[in-house]
């Protein structure tokens, strides 16, 4: 089959890296792509309309679509494929609401009865820290945790009265991806993002500066709680109330002393958990997406995942203002070494390849334990160079801490 993919960043070069390798998929096109998914398929411009998507995947003799990113997906680009009889993997925008408006999913977590922070309509009902969100789409700027009474009022008064505010968490975050078919619900191993810039979960929030993937991030009884009180509950109201969920369905978990609690849903890949998914991924994933696209229950590859590390290199100035057109090297090099490069932020200009974007690329690796993945993630990091590429050093740390801890939660 030839598979049309949307979106050009890292989850996006990940999706194409492990399609490629698909027996069942004999051609990939990216719209807009990016200079790493270039070299396994054809990379076209991003159409200005939704429709447009359509008359690509005319255009390109597409039988599959992937969408990345959730902007697309909450303007309803899968609404416009499925009335023009084309296969697209992807939510509806009625779907897509549980991740486009924050007060809808806090509305639908609670008549789902599906663990959640503690929401109410006025500071007041909180204490400190508090959670305010803003409802819409904000990409990863619209929530605020306010310390101080001020901090909060200020922050009321700059997200507007559209917001949901809602009580603090506190725990580790644990990012638990699923694929739907409208009435079911296939999950993939646990992963970790790190959002903060800076080593030790400092400094500002970022689109997620790496992540791992293993599977003992959480135990059996875990994973089992949060498919059956989370996720499949999730699955079953969303088609019980005419607006069934097929595609990825990404829940950002706390692990709370009281169990997992949902802070959001997000209803794509998360980037960068979806680089170490596709790493680790086994079997034919075009197989698994037709399947999934076509609402019967695909079956995956149920041998124990292996680790997977994925580290991102981000530009100077990321997240706040990141420089670009820097010269990038090295890549064939940290690849050599078996890791493998997914390219996000950068573009091929005169014969070179320079930085485009906030996150530049991803260095992604597996191993029999975390620590390997971990170390085979820094030394392949190592060959690579930019001018003012910045990279976290404790990727997975947690996951170490956790093993050497004995679980915690
Ligand atoms: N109730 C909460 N308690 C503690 N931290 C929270 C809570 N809600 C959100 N956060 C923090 O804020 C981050 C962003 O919130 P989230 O709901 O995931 O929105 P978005 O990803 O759209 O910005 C979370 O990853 C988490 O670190
Ligand atoms: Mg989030």
């Amino acid at each position: 089959m030839r598979v049309l993919i949307v979106g050009g960043g890292g989850r996006e070069h990940a999706l194409a890296w492990r399609l490629a390798q698909s027996p069942s998929v004999k051609a990939i096109v990216a719209s807009p792509g990016n200079p790493g998914i270039a070299a396994l398929g054809q990379c076209v411009a991003e159409p200005a309309t939704i429709s447009g998507y359509c008359d690509l995947a005319h255009a390109y003799s597409i039988d599959l679509t992937v969408v990345g990113p959730e902007a697309p997906l909450v303007a309803g680009i899968a609404n416009e494929f499925r009335r023009r009889d084309l296969k697209i993997i992807g939510p509806t925008a009625a779907a897509a609401r549980l991740e486009g408006s924050k007060r809808f999913a806090k509305d639908f977590f609670r008549r789902t009865h599906i663990p959640t922070a503690r929401s109410g309509e006025s500071l007041s009902e909180f204490g400190l820290p508090v959670v305010i969100k803003a409802d819409g789409l904000a990409a990863g700027k619209g929530v605020v945790v306010a310390n101080t009474a001020s901090e909060a009022e200020a922050s009321l008064a700059r997200l507007g009265p559209n917001v949901v505010i809602e009580e603090f968490l506190d725990g580790e975050e644990v990012s638990f991806i699923g694929l739907c078919t409208g009435t079911s619900v296939v999950p993939f191993p646990p992963t970790q993002d790190h959002k903060r810039v800076f080593d030790g979960d400092q400094g500002p929030n970022t689109g997620g500066m790496g992540a791992y993937l293993d599977p003992g991030i959480l135990s059996s009884a875990q994973a089992g709680d949060i498919m059956e009180r989370i996720m499949l509950p999730a699955v079953r109201q969303m088609a019980k109330e005419g607006t069934p969920f097929t595609g990825f369905l990404y829940a950002g978990l706390m692990m709370t002393p009281d169990g997992p609690k949902l802070l959001e849903f997000n209803v794509r890949l998360g980037d960068p958990e979806a680089q170490t998914l596709m790493h680790s991924f086994r079997g034919d994933l075009g197989e698994v997406l037709r399947d999934a696209a076509g609402e019967s229950l695909p079956t995956l590859n149920t041998a124990p995942p292996s680790v997977s590390v994925c580290v991102v290199a981000a530009a100077e100035g990321y997240p706040a203002t990141p420089h670009t057109g820097d010269l990038i090297t090295g890549i064939p090099d940290a690849e050599a070494t078996g890791a493998v490069v997914f390219q996000a932020g950068t573009e091929q200009a005169g014969g070179q390849l320079l930085t485009s974007g906030g996150r530049v690329l991803g260095v992604t690796t597996g191993g029999d334990t975390l620590q390997i993945a971990i170390d085979r993630a820094y030394a392949a990091m190592a060959k690579i160079h930019f001018r003012g590429m910045h990279y976290r050093r404790d990727i997975g740390r947690k996951g170490l801490n956790r093993a050497r801890e004995a679980r915690r939660w």
